[in-house]
């Protein structure tokens, strides 16, 4: 088994959704010894510019036809990193929100990995995601708090993530969320975490 733990905060040991995130990776492993785990830090991370060379070859991908020698190459650095997202039986995301949405490394390696023929094909009734055997874990993590339905309609973090797990194929999810992070008092924010950590754990062992 292969968990692939993607994390896209900058803030290290500050970090909430890492705290939440890297808990279930410890205790995945205690669960599951032998896992091979692999951590890919987005803010660490060189990715591909998406240009019109790599939507050439993402075109000639999904629908057929001869891509450019350019959109060949640039295709081929988007596979290495698809290649790899693929390998993995588990992915573990740390997800902060910003500015109601994913950061932008996020978004830019979910616009490297989610690709024809890896994530999903085209088929005769629409899209269909190929990635039904893998199971996600996301910790995500707020400074604010979105729990009413007035507040609900400005978070793009979390439908957004869970709609693209929807287009991959992806239905074993599980996920937390911490929210208030910026409001709380450096007490709250232990007490916030610590239950977080606590079910990030269980969900691990369950
Ligand atoms: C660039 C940036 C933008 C942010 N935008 C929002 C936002 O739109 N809404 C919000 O509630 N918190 C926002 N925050 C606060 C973070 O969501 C909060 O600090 C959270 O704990 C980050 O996750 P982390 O602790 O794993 O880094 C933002 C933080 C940064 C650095």
């Amino acid at each position: 088994m292969k968990l692939l733990y993607i994390y896209a905060s900058p803030r290290g040991e500050k970090s909430c959704s890492m705290a939440v995130a890297g808990e279930f990776v410890k205790a995945y492993l205690e669960k599951n010894p032998g896992t091979e785990i692999v951590t890919l830090d987005l803010f660490k991370t060189e990715l591909p510019v998406f240009d019109r060379y790599a939507a050439e070859g993402k075109a000639a991908a999904a629908r057929g036809g001869e891509p450019s020698e350019r959109a060949k190459q640039a295709w081929d650095k988007i596979a290495e990193i698809v290649e790899e997202f693929v390998s993995a039986d588990i992915y573990v995301f740390a997800v902060p929100m910003w500015n109601f949405g994913l950061p932008y490394v996020l978004k830019h390696y979910l616009d490297c990995v989610i690709q024809p023929g890896y994530a999903f094909r085209v088929g005769e009734n629409g899209y269909v995601g190929l990635l039904d055997k893998k199971k996600v874990f996301v910790a995500y993590a707020r400074g604010g708090v979105y729990a009413s339905e007035e507040a609900a309609k400005i978070d793009f973090q979390r439908p957004h993530l869970r709609h693209l797990f929807k287009f991959m194929g992806i239905e074993n999810v599980d996920e937390l969320t911490v929210e208030g992070t910026m409001i709380a008092s450096a007490e709250e924010l232990k007490e916030k975490l610590d239950k977080a950590r606590a079910e990030a754990r269980a969900l691990a062992f369950r």
